[in-house]
């Protein structure tokens, strides 16, 4: 029991109960795409390494489904996801010596490393705020649309450290080398058409319209040739850091190497556009066989 200043008694709060790691991640597949979903409003969707772990167990079991398509990556309630938990990933870790440090970072680098090359098109859907750590997440989608009322910072100068688990990273691969120093050193957030301008995602959106947008990119995405939207999105990653020889020899050999995986799609698009003259390449995709009525 506590006093107010009353002078009456009440009966303290007592903390709510620490949700089940099972439902820290929560996600349901309609029409071909899977909307994964933060699920710790109450933490602002914090990084912990329960939810780290289930993300993992979540997108893996996601990745090779036949009736998943495309994936989107957003948050319950009115974050995205907050960074890290800094109690459980940061303060009951450290407890834990350099081996619980390390498993903690392990499992968190993990899912997003798996994220950067996963087989299926990934969409972050940023609702709300998206802070440090979801910056790895946020590089790691394919694309990224948010809410103009979002709010995009790189915190952790607020705290005391520098902005790791690829963060930094993160930053320098989005955004020009000014707005990255002043973004990291400062502190300060960006909303959701500053992060626009300054790269972090592809558009800003108002709020009522984010989920329609991201639906209407998932259903064009879904109408593209799955070993050719694989081995783009891979091609785009990789060449960012070769020199020009090196990536035109690597997409010689990556087209290859998808075509000798399965090249009947891009013989059909050949096909319905020179011979049935049915489409136009420079204008939308080629009809799958999938697509067929
Ligand atoms: N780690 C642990 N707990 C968190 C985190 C976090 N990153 N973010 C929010 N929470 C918790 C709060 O402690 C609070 O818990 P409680 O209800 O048990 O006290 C609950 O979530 C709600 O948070 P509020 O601060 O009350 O929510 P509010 O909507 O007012 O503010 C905001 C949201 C701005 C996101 C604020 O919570 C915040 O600044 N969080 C930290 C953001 C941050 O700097 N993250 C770390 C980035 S650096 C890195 O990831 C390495």
């Amino acid at each position: 029991m506590t006093s107010n200043l009353t002078g009456k008694t009440a009966a303290r709060k007592s903390p709510p109960a620490k949700r089940a790691a099972k439902d820290t991640v929560a996600f349901e597949v309609k029409d071909r795409i899977a909307w994964v979903k933060y699920n710790r409003p109450e933490k602002r969707n914090a990084q912990s390494p329960d939810l780290n772990r289930r993300m993992t167990e979540v997108i893996s079991e996601l990745e090779f489904r036949d009736d998943v398509g495309v994936l989107v990556l957003t948050g319950e309630g009115d974050a995205f996801c907050a960074g890290m938990d800094l109690q459980e990933y940061f303060r009951d870790s450290a407890a834990k010596g350099l081996g619980g440090v390390r498993k903690a970072q392990r499992e968190a680098y993990a899912w997003w490393s798996q994220l950067r090359w996963y087989q299926k098109p990934t969409i972050a859907m940023v609702n709300g705020w998206c802070f440090g750590g979801a910056y790895g997440p946020l590089f790691a989608c394919d694309l990224a649309f948010c809410a103009d009322d979002a709010q995009f910072g790189l915190s952790e100068i607020n705290w005391g450290i520098l902005p790791g688990g690829g963060a930094s990273k993160v930053a320098v691969n989005l955004m020009n080398h000014r707005n990255a120093m002043y973004h990291a050193m400062m502190g300060e957030t960006l909303n959701g058409p500053q992060a626009a301008a300054q790269g972090l995602v592809n558009e800003s959106v108002p709020a009522d319209k984010l989920k329609a947008r991201v639906d209407a990119v998932c259903r064009e995405l879904l109408k593209k040739n799955p070993v050719a939207l694989k081995a783009t999105k891979d091609a785009i990653r990789r060449v960012s850091e070769m020199t020009y020889d090196s990536a035109e020899d690597y997409l010689i050999r990556a087209q290859e190497a998808a075509d000798s995986f399965d090249k009947s799609g891009r013989i059909e698009g050949m096909k319905q556009f020179l011979d049935d003259k049915t489409y136009k390449p420079g204008l939308g995709a080629y009809k799958r066989p999938v697509d067929a009525d």
